[in-house]
């Protein structure tokens, strides 16, 4: 191939192709995302899940999936998906995300499996290796330090060594040493001051050198920074491709001497590598309905493992069949099964909460009660309470609605509506048998929980999640999701409260790695829900637990549990080391082993977990390497992170344990760590300060630059108009329809210069900097330049 062509192939041809060369037999690959379902756009193309797409299976979002602890499960749902890839011509499935759930604010956490790294690596291993074994390849997202929307193609994540090997990379690193995926997407963001496309250190040094990554490195849509510096960085794919907008510039670079030839032909290796290995399908399968069909039992079953029981006083669930209900919420209608943004799948049925109460034959009426947008609606309201019946048991559907979880904007609050709050008061004046069915992807405060007997929170669960809910509160199936994320009390309780969001463009993480239970395990705080937490309508007694030593750091932890609760059931079993040593800063306790067992009434089973040197030891910076300190460490075999039922400990040899030289905040965590607390384990650092008007760049947004130049406050409103155009009822600006909100943050908040890569036309790379000249005041030198090659 000639160098134009190699660099050519490093690009995409489409939104979601790569290029074919059909003089060489080099055939183009399809990307597609979900990755709770397949994403397929045949028509015109979107990143944010505007556009049509192919009806395939709705699987439950990654936060219920990860609240199954369902290895095999996700192995099996993985398996579906890779073969619906197949059915649709797609090559590369881009999924699974996982990012640390950071805050609960972050607005895509239903994308994500949990706020705990080993829990989310190992879930996104089983998951990669179910779609993989169909010859369909994966891409690993968003690499790296994503944890927040706003502002997401321009923050800056500061995060210092010890939480990045800890806790923000761990579950990549799992799944690329343990499943091997054949892509992993860059994110958009900057982390340490460099663009994550452009990032040396990660995509080679870590992802390739140290874990043994042999795929290739895509970027997010739109992510790529400087061509130039992602080759030299090990950037092989840039998506979607920009039109060639780089082309010319890398070209100039190889004949320079500015940019080696060899890094290009290292990426070309890497996506031929990748077209090898995913472009030729396996036969499609004869019979595609029943596929569907097949998958769509398989959704309900995720479904059912993921759903979490939260209350049940007095064991008021599971219902009987022949009770009488007054089902009350306009979500147990219209139901939210999935969030909005790139991953919204257009599923091949729908059920609703009624749809599953049909199905039993339930005995009920409904009212709606409330609006899906979050408005008084006294007539609804009333007719609800009206409505209830003297000796029904009240279900009442609640939970997060679209505008308030979204891919490209974050959340400001943890409250459900309030719309919904007050009915449920108004519930609980009436009647005292109310059941609570939640859904919504991420934590939200519960101080309502007092006013409902039972609680069964449903995330984002799918085309079948209305049938698996009546499935659960029937009891057909006995509930065993558990809580991958900590419910705090409330929001002012989370570490970061004070500063997550304030200033999204240069992002400290202060509290290093004690997010979630991390943080409130050692701060002594309580929370709503315990990370772990779930209850069953059955009990499981632990017993009998040994730990035999294999090798000096290698441990087999074996335990027996028994179903001795009157109905069949499933148990997630936890195991969490406690470091008791004195030396590095670090969290009480950590998941290091988990497992699902499925134990009918009466039953006992033996479980064994395996302990490595990684389970005990902590990344020290300065030799840049895994340490393991001397001295005890605590082994707990628990129910829930808070829930301990066995515990033994085990003596390790290894360093001397010695106090970090850090601010005390890491070894207390009492208040909140400053950033001079911070400046202690990350480093000095420059803050970032704005660039004003005769400063502006190409880095700067609309949205930045709007109130302090006419040019661009006038492409805001052109913005504005545009988007409302295709997303609201009366075509006028509306920041309460998910749609435009996000549309809005997407197209005017990130560095204008993408504008160039997300939507070539018009906005080339040239006319961007001429307007960003023109806002500045610089017009002789903006039209010299814009004229001169
Ligand atoms: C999202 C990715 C997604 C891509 C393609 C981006 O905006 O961050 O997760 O895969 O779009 O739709």
């Amino acid at each position: 191939m000639s160098l134009e062509e190699k660099i050519a192939l490093c690009s995409g041809a489409s939104f979601w192709m790569t290029k074919a060369f059909p003089q060489y037999e080099i055939p183009a690959l399809f990307l597609s995302d979900g990755p709770h379902g397949i994403r397929k756009q045949e028509g015109e193309a979107d990143h944010l899940g505007l556009n049509a797409s192919v009806q395939t299976t709705c699987f439950p979002t990654a936060s219920l999936l990860g609240a199954t602890w369902d290895e095999a499960l996700l192995t099996e749902i993985g398996e579906a998906l890779g073969r619906e890839a197949i059915q649709e011509d797609v090559n590369v499935i881009l999924g699974p995300g996982v990012n640390m759930k950071r805050s609960p604010l972050s607005g895509r956490n239903f994308e994500y499996f949990s706020e705990d790294p080993y829990l989310s690596g190992k879930l996104a291993a089983s998951w990669i290796k179910g779609v993989q074994r169909t010859g369909t390849g994966v891409s690993v997202k968003h690499f790296a330090g994503n944890s927040q929307e706003a502002k997401r193609m321009s923050s800056d994540s500061l995060i210092d060594e010890r939480a990045l090997r800890e806790y923000y990379l761990p579950a990549f690193e799992i799944a690329v040493k343990e499943a091997q995926p054949a892509t992993v997407m860059c994110s958009y963001n900057k982390l340490n001051g460099t663009y994550a496309s452009d990032h040396r250190e990660l995509l080679t040094d870590i992802l390739r050198e140290e874990w043994g990554f042999t795929g290739a490195v895509i970027t997010d849509w739109g992510a790529m920074n400087n061509r130039i510096e992602g080759f030299k960085a090990g950037l092989d794919l840039e998506m979607p491709g920009s039109k060639g907008a780089f082309d010319e510039l890398v070209h100039q670079a190889v004949l320079s001497g500015q940019l080696s030839e060899a890094n290009i032909d290292q990426s070309v290796l890497r996506i031929l590598q990748l077209i090898e290995r995913t472009a030729n399908h396996p036969e499609k399968q004869g019979n595609a309905q029943q596929m569907y069909n097949q998958h769509h039992e398989l959704a309900r079953k995720a479904a059912q493992g993921g759903g979490v029981l939260l209350k049940n006083e007095n064991s008021f669930l599971p219902l009987s069949k022949d009770q009488r209900l007054s089902v009350i919420g306009k979500l147990a209608e219209q139901p939210r099964y999935q969030g909005t943004g790139s991953s919204l799948v257009n599923p091949t049925q729908i059920y609703s909460f009624l749809d599953g109460l049909e199905q039993y034959g339930a005995d009920f009426s409904f009212f709606a009660g409330y609006e899906l947008e979050d408005a008084e609606n006294e007539e609804l309201l009333e007719a609800a309470i009206a409505g209830v019946e003297q000796d029904a048991t009240v279900i009442v559907v609640i939970g997060l609605t679209e505008i308030y979880e979204s891919e490209g904007f974050d959340r400001t609050t943890l409250s459900i509506p309030n719309n919904q709050i007050r009915l449920l008061s108004r519930l609980a004046e009436t009647t005292g048998n109310v059941i609570a069915i939640m859904v919504g992807g991420s934590a939200v405060e519960t101080p309502w929980m007092e006013k409902v007997r039972a609680c069964l929170h449903m995330q984002l669960s799918g085309q079948a999640g209305g049938l698996a809910a009546a499935d659960l509160l029937y009891g057909t199936v006995n509930p065993s999701g558990k809580l991958t994320e900590t419910f705090p009390l409330r929001l002012s309780d989370v570490v970061n409260a004070s500063y997550y969001g304030v200033d999204p463009k240069q992002v400290p993480y202060r509290e290093s790695m004690f997010t979630g239970y991390r943080y409130f395990d050692k701060a002594g705080k309580n929370v709503a829900f315990p990370f772990g937490f779930g209850l069953s309508y059955t009990t499981f007694a632990y017993d009998q637990l040994q730990v035999e030593r294999l090798k000096d750091n290698e441990f087999v932890v074996r335990l027996e549990v028994t179903n001795n609760g009157p109905s069949d059931g499933a148990e997630v079993v936890q195991l969490y080391v406690s470091r008791q040593t004195q030396g590095a800063y670090g969290p009480l306790k950590e998941l290091k082993g988990f497992a699902k067992l499925f134990l009918t009434s009466g039953e006992r089973q033996s479980v064994a977990l395996q302990l490595d040197k990684r389970s005990f030891a902590f990344y020290d910076p300065d030799s840049r390497d895994w340490l393991v300190e001397q001295g005890e460490y605590k082994i707990l075999l628990g129910s829930s992170s808070a829930d301990i039922r066995l515990e033994s400990s085990v003596h390790l040899e290894g360093i001397t344990p010695e106090k970090s030289a850090v601010n005390e905040w890491y070894y207390t965590l009492e208040g909140i760590p400053s950033l001079k607390d911070f400046k202690s384990v990350y480093g000095d650092f420059k803050p970032f300060i704005m660039p004003g008007k005769g400063r502006f760049t190409v880095e700067c947004s609309v949205f930045e630059m709007k109130d302090h130049s006419f040019i661009f406050k006038q492409f805001y409103k052109a913005i504005e108009r545009v988007i409302a155009k295709s997303t609201t009822a009366d075509g006028k600006p509306d920041y309460a329809n998910v749609h435009f909100k996000m549309l809005m943050a997407s197209a005017s908040d990130n560095p204008i210069r993408t504008m160039a890569l997300l939507s070539p036309g018009f906005l080339t790379f040239r006319r961007i900097q001429l307007l960003v000249d023109l806002a500045n005041g610089h017009w002789i030198k903006g039209f010299r330049r814009f004229f001169t090659k």
